[in-house]
């Protein structure tokens, strides 16, 4: 009980505690307290977390509110894979922001402009969400694609707005599918008045000295135009898993799952895929232990999953092949 009450907010820890009790008295004979504690238990909705916001919430806009959306991170640093290089640019970005009054005072810039580069599937949205959790910023989704597609002379002002907020509340506005933009940049045969509001979009980008953060995402690397790489302070790689990350991965992923094999030893197979297909064989493997009404995940579930995952590919070759 002692135990119970030590974990307190922490929804994962007072599960297990609470299965732990639930096993306790199931052997102690207790059937009627275990299975009321397991309905309760399985009836329970974990609390959805309060935003650490540091600052009161200024209002948005209403007129940007059209393009930009408040997000409630639902994931925290427990939730995603990182290369170490990675989390080592995080952590120091971390502590340059909690220490940016000094060095502003300093007449030092604190680096404030992201760039998230990498293929699909690799963790650029999931580590916009986790950063903003992290540093207790609430996090702000610009919808580039509705900006673009809404030049109706309005759009410029609305920019305007976006990061004229961004520039007093201390946040993370996040520009996701940032290759719209970079894509419309070079699309020659556009309307001219899409290609002011790109312009003004970039230029609104170089001026801004955020509050919190600004970070645009992209599948885009080497084919992004220079003039917009060098915006950015800093530019991070999403890369695909290496071998130990997806290792690591796995772990992460089965763990909270009972297995009658070793995961790892699949591991090779999966190498060349995206977190996100990873991701997929996982949770079909563990959906067919559900369906199969068996308590562990053996591992042909796994490899049937994995099979599957390379049949999906093969099926996507042809597809382009036949473009
Ligand atoms: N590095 C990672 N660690 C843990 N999970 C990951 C990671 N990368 C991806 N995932 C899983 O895959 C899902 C999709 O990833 P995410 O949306 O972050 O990819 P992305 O890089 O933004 O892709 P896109 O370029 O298509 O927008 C995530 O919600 C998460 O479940
Ligand atoms: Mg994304």
């Amino acid at each position: 009980m002692k135990k119970l009450l030590a974990s307190y907010g922490r929804d994962d820890e007072f599960r297990a505690v609470a299965e732990q009790i639930i096993l306790e008295e199931e052997q102690k004979n207790n059937r009627v307290l275990a299975r009321t504690l397991r309905k309760t238990l399985d009836n329970a909705q974990p609390a959805t977390p309060a935003p650490r916001a540091l600052a009161p919430l200024i209002p948005f806009p209403d007129a940007a509110s059209d393009f930009v959306e408040r997000i409630e991170p639902q994931h925290n640093k427990n939730d995603i894979v990182l290369s170490d290089e990675n989390v080592r640019v995080f952590v120091d970005l971390m502590h340059e922001f909690r220490r940016g009054d000094e060095i502003r005072r300093r007449g030092l810039d604190v680096r404030s402009k992201l760039l998230f580069c990498g293929p699909p599937g690799c963790g650029k949205t999931l580590c916009a969400e986790v950063f903003a959790a992290e540093l207790g910023l609430p996090l702000y989704v610009v919808k580039i694609d509705r900006l673009i597609s809404s030049y109706l002379g309005e759009t410029a002002a609305n920019i305007r707005k976006i990061f004229e907020f961004a520039r007093k509340q201390p946040c993370v506005l996040f520009l996701d599918e940032f290759d719209a933009l970079a894509r419309s940049r070079d699309d020659t045969s556009e309307h001219n008045e899409l290609r002011r509001v790109v312009n003004s979009l970039l230029l609104f980008i170089d001026r801004i000295r955020p509050k919190g953060f600004m970070i645009a995402a992209t599948n885009l690397d080497q084919s992004l135009d220079p003039a917009i790489w060098r915006r950015f302070d800093e530019v991070i790689w999403f890369d695909k898993p290496d071998r130990q990350m997806i290792e690591r991965f796995l772990q992460l992923k089965f763990k909270n799952v009972a297995l009658d094999f070793d995961p790892l030893a699949q591991a090779g197979k999966l190498e060349g895929y995206s977190y996100a297909e990873i991701e997929r064989v996982c949770v079909q493997a563990i959906k067919s232990a559900v369906i199969h009404r068996r308590r562990t995940v053996r591992e042909q579930d796994l490899r049937r999953a994995i099979a599957d995952e390379v049949r999906r590919r093969s099926g996507r070759a042809r597809l382009k092949a036949s473009d």
